[in-house]
């Protein structure tokens, strides 16, 4: 049996993936597993072949990695891959399209509106209020994305979340606490409160600085965690998440809960959520990537 653990890539997000495979691959090394890491950014799937997995670990963040287009490469090679199928991968990797679903199917997240040149901005003022967010609807780590608190930065924001993607949103901005769930095969992690003294957790706050807090247990009752759970849980589901994934999640004053977007490969770098909410139900990081691993099953 070979893994291969495809990481780094062509996205934004490279440098995060370089990280998260390193981990993996390391991991999957210590524990005695034949693994090699393949990075397609030179040579796209061509050289995957000739390493002729046994199976797949999907360690690329973002655009061409997290999207649904390496899992629909790999079906079609028949190769089993970790985490979500193509489905899941390409409604997750669009936030604005995830939140469709959410509405849909009666889970709450913040009202949204699609920004282009020619948009009112104050019609978008009027609608969202202020703040707001503006996000590129296909980016991971915070790439491209401002807090809006007048209505002459929404213009800069949107070209800057433009840089980003053809297609660019803004959201109603939630003042409140922000949460994240980790869900691993049927089990849902302990929630983690994340809080940055700057108050926005962004790329710096994820990657870079050490001061932003993770709060382990999440501080939450237990029934609002237990709540938060089921959520993130159904929120999963209804993308049709598979395996393993990370919801943001958002909690407003009055304590509720809003839904925020899904990672369907979540980053496992030495400051990333889904390890750390691992290790708090007592599975370490070796443990935790043979559990990711089990679930690439064809
Ligand atoms: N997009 C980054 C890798 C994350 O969600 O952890
Ligand atoms: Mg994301």
């Amino acid at each position: 049996a070979r893994v291969v653990v495809v990481y780094g890539g062509t996205s934004a997000e490279r440098e995060v993936s370089l990280k998260s495979g390193a981990a993996v691959l390391a991991a999957l090394k210590r524990q005695g597993i034949d693994a090699i890491g393949y990075d397609p950014k030179e040579e796209g799937l061509v050289g995957l072949e000739r390493l002729a997995p046994t199976a797949v670990f999907v360690a690329l963040h973002g655009r061409g990695g997290e999207d649904g287009m390496l899992q629909g490469a790999l079906e079609l090679l028949g190769l089993p891959y970790t985490g979500s199928g193509v489905l899941a991968s390409a409604l997750g990797m669009d936030k604005q399209r995830t939140k469709q679903i959410w509405q849909a199917v009666g889970l709450p997240t913040p009202e949204s509106i699609m920004l282009n040149e020619t948009s009112d901005w104050s019609k978008v003022v009027s609608q969202l209020g202020l703040p707001m967010m503006v996000k590129p609807v296909h980016e991971g780590s915070t790439l491209g994305i401002s807090i809006v608190k007048s209505q002459e930065a929404l213009e800069a924001a949107y070209h800057e979340a433009a840089k980003y993607d053809a297609r660019v949103m803004a959201e109603r901005f939630v003042v409140g606490e922000e949460y994240t769930v980790a869900l691993l095969n049927n089990d849902v992690l302990p929630a983690i409160r994340v809080e940055v003294p700057g108050g926005f957790y962004d790329y710096e706050a994820k990657y870079i600085a050490n001061t932003t807090q993770y709060h382990l247990p999440s501080g939450l009752s237990l029934v609002d965690e237990q709540a938060l759970a089921d959520l993130c849980k159904k929120a999963f589901d209804a993308v049709g998440g598979e395996g393993w994934g990370r919801v943001d999640v958002m909690r407003d004053a009055m304590g509720r809960f809003w839904l925020i977007e899904v990672n369907t490969v979540p980053g496992m770098t030495d400051h990333s959520l889904v390890p750390q909410a691992a290790a708090h139900a007592g599975i370490d990081f070796d443990q935790l990537v043979l559990r990711i691993l089990d679930t690439a099953v064809q």
